[in-house]
């Protein structure tokens, strides 16, 4: 059994480098008799391979699909045989550290279409494979070439507007997931996983490999790496802390029906229906002192060791500057108006 197949569209630049590529119909699994068709039109050897595909070579393979009963992926290779830009057909036996940018464009689809989770797919080294590109109103263009592009553009009564300069695209350019609302699309990249009844208001931000469980309102940052759970918010603002760089090496993440207030920020990952006052970040070495139902001292604690307790909300106390934490008792109602996606 394959790990998975796409077929895709992309951009080279003047070099003939693949610069990115748009899987319609990405699939993990792919069932045998597809990548049997594809071993005979493409000479798929297996492996994990992107393989250029000709005009023919995609029509031959949308006969072959046709035949096997797989009419979407059939479809779809019929269209991209007229397509005027480069084609590639990716197929990954297994899941391994990828190889090329055609790879880890398939694999940031799989997360984003929630085909594969986030921590599920091999994702190391992918930054040394997708180049830092202008993405602008007519797609992707290599720095190298903007220049002579933006010239092109204006000379013909154009303007060539760059959205933004970065190894990632925006998810919503290449997936959008059912069930989703996300006020700025420039605030969520592909790779990330939104989960159905998900609103990304125009503060949130979600990384690749990073994502929401559910229902969630998200008005904070979610880092790479970062999972939030079902019926969980984050408040305006607020910071989830990632491993990529200083943060240390505890993954973060949010269990069920939590809040994290606005400004507020984790460096510990929280268990089910926590709460975090507004403005209070949490560190992993942050001492905190824990209070019992009547506000007396039990102990003080490193918030490390609270990681994944359920039941708990934190505070700053206002009077003496302290962290606090106590048993969370009004566990959060969920707005269903706020939450309402469809
Ligand atoms: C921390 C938080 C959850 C506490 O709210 P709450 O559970 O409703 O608690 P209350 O405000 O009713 O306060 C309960 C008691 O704790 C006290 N208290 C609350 N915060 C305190 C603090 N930081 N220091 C000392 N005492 C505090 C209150 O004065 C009150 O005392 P009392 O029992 O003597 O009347 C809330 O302040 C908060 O920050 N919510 C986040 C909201 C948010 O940011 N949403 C996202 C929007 S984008």
């Amino acid at each position: 059994m394959s790990f998975a197949f796409g077929i895709g569209i992309g951009t080279q630049n003047k070099q003939g480098e693949w610069l990115e590529v748009f899987y319609q119909q990405p699939v993990i699994t792919p069932d045998d008799g597809l990548i049997e068709v594809a071993r005979n039109v493409l000479e798929y050897q297996g492996g994990n391979h992107a393989v250029p595909a000709t005009s023919d070579q995609l029509k031959a393979l949308s006969d072959g699909l046709r035949q096997l009963g797989q009419m979407e992926q059939s479809t779809l290779a019929g269209k991209a045989a007229d397509s005027r830009r480069p084609v590639v057909v990716t197929l990954l036996e297994t899941d391994e550290t990828a190889a090329s940018t055609a790879e880890v464009y398939l694999k940031l689809h799989l997360i984003s279409s929630r085909q594969a989770r986030p921590h599920e797919l091999k994702l190391d080294g992918i930054f040394g494979l997708l180049p830092n590109l202008a993405w602008t109103s007519e797609g992707a263009v290599d720095l190298n070439e903007l220049p002579d592009r933006q010239l092109k553009a204006r000379i013909e009564g154009r303007t060539l507007e760059v959205k933004s300069v970065d190894k990632f695209p925006q998810m919503t350019d290449y997936v959008v997931p059912k069930g989703v609302r996300i006020a700025d699309t420039a605030r969520v990249r592909l790779g990330a996983y939104v989960g159905e009844g998900t609103t990304v208001m125009h503060e949130g931000f979600i990384n690749f490999n990073a994502g929401t469980e559910g229902t969630s309102m998200i008005e904070g940052r979610i880092s790479a790496g970062v999972m939030i759970g079902k019926g969980s918010d984050l408040g305006g603002g607020c910071s989830t802390m990632g491993t990529l760089s200083g943060g240390g090496n505890i993954i973060i993440s949010v269990g069920e029906n939590c809040l994290i207030g606005a400004n507020a920020g984790i460096g510990i990952p929280l268990g089910d229906r926590c709460k975090v006052e507004a403005g209070l970040y949490i560190t992993a070495g942050t001492k905190v002192a824990l209070l019992d139902d009547n506000n007396k001292l039990v102990e003080v604690i490193k918030a490390r060791d609270l990681a994944n307790k359920p039941d708990l909300l934190f505070r700053r106390n206002s009077q003496t500057g302290a962290v606090e934490c106590k048993t969370n008792k009004t566990a959060i109602e969920l707005n269903d108006e706020l939450h309402a996606n469809n």
